[in-house]
């Protein structure tokens, strides 16, 4: 894959693999906490021709690959939230800015083509300022990386041609991310401490799972919503109850006004054995129990409340089974619905019960983000992936147990 490029000598291309071994190795050592600063470059052909720095007259493109320090720039567009960051991996997250889209609110739900087309409107300006904000110059950037998947096929297209053309112009690896993994691994951007082999819920708008991971790439999938994520429950429910979308977070903040059991819900699918979950059934009993009070403020607080609790109480009883499963000591939540407040604190209460490490990233880093993005790309990088070949394909549905380690 990697070949010397027109304009060295063997003997400095013999200089250049030396160095590259030097590099992977102090790369490697670096991953794992004890590698020092150290930046090379690698020429190599980039499937365009003998183009490289160093050869009067030609456009100077070179991919960087293994350093040990990586810079990298995570574009989010997977849905209705445009993310930029760059992380750095030796001073970690250096800028990050999100915005979400506000136009979805008057039809109660994402309206694809409205999302793909405030991406354009907004990614570039993001780009700009983010990477202004990061102090980072362009020739900085190590690589891009991107989500690629699973989302909106319209606006993942809109941040995979952002960050490949970029890409393309700087001669930096594009890396396509998966939305998923990225949830699932943030966690560790912000604790160092946290190591594998843990077991992920990761619970958002999409996607409710039980993983799990023994590394990068290496995900077992234990258990999975078969119909509604829980997130979709939270954000019907409250629709349901006239709070408008995104409801979870607004769901959550009235459950706080609720009388504890007022109402009782059902724990949905716990006396199956198993890591699976239901969340359907959940909105309609909260729409009948809605029909059926006297809908006032309180009634509408204290459903709010029991429907939480009965989300949390079935997320629990799974991370229960999946840990016990596994014999893993460690249960890291993620996701956008992993900012709830009720769930952290019933899982925390859970695992200092019973000795389990509960790891949770900074609600900024629970719903969609760049930094995520930015993190994940560089764990690929650093770990070896190389330039994702894929051109501009996305995926919007792409299994998480499909990825392997980084390659
Ligand atoms: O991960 P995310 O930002 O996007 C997807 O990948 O889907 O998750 C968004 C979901 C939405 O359903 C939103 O209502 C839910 O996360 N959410 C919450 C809270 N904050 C966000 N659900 C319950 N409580 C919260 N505090
Ligand atoms: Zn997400």
């Amino acid at each position: 894959m990697i070949t010397p490029s027109v304009g060295f000598s063997l003997s400095q291309w013999n200089s250049y693999i030396d160095g590259y071994s030097r590099i992977c190795t102090s790369g490697a050592a670096s991953f794992l906490g004890t590698g020092h600063r150290e930046r090379r470059i690698l020429p190599i052909r980039d499937g365009l021709g003998n183009q490289t720095r160093g050869q009067e007259g030609k456009i100077a493109i070179e991919f960087t690959l293994f350093e040990n320090i990586m810079i990298v720039l995570g574009i989010e567009t997977s849905c209705d939230e445009t993310g930029v960051a760059v992380y750095d991996s030796d001073r970690g997250l250096i800028s990050h800015e999100v915005y979400t889209q506000a136009v979805h609110a008057e039809y109660g739900g994402v309206v694809p083509e409205l999302a793909s087309r405030d991406h354009i409107r907004k990614l570039p300006v993001l780009v700009k300022d983010v990477l202004e904000k990061s102090r980072t110059g362009l020739r900085e950037i190590d690589g891009i990386a991107y989500t690629a998947g699973p989302g909106l096929a319209g606006a993942l297209l809109v941040g995979t041609s952002v960050a490949r053309s970029m890409a393309w112009a700087l001669g930096k690896p594009a890396i396509a991310v998966h939305h998923m993994e990225a949830h699932l691994l943030v966690p560790m951007m912000e604790d160092p401490n946290l190591e594998f082999p843990f077991v992920c819920l990761l619970v958002s708008g999409g996607h409710t799972q039980l993983v799990h991971v023994s590394g990068v790439g290496r995900y077992q999938l234990l258990g999975q919503s078969i119909d509604d994520a829980a997130g979709e429950a939270f954000d019907k429910t409250a629709k349901i109850l006239g709070l408008g979308y995104p409801g979870g977070p607004a769901l959550a903040r009235l459950a706080e006004q609720g009388t504890p059991n007022t109402y009782k819900f059902p724990r949905p699918m716990v006396d199956r054995p198993g890591c699976d979950f239901s969340f359907s059934g959940l909105k309609t009993f909260a729409l009948n129990t809605w029909n059926d009070s006297g809908q006032t403020e309180q009634n509408k607080a204290d459903i709010a409340l029991a429907f939480q609790d009965a989300v949390v109480d079935t997320l629990l009883i799974k991370c229960k089974r999946a840990l016990e499963s596994t014999g893993v000591k460690t249960l890291v939540l993620a996701g956008g619905v992993s900012a709830n407040q009720a769930l952290r604190e019933q899982l925390q209460v859970f695992g200092q019960e019973k000795g389990v490490r509960i790891a949770y990233p900074s609600p900024q880093y629970c719903t969609d983000n760049g930094a995520m993005i930015a993190y994940t790309g560089s764990l690929r990088l650093m770990a070896g992936e190389s330039h994702s070949q894929n051109t501009y394909t996305v995926k919007p549905r792409w299994p998480m147990i499909e990825l392997g380690p980084p390659a």
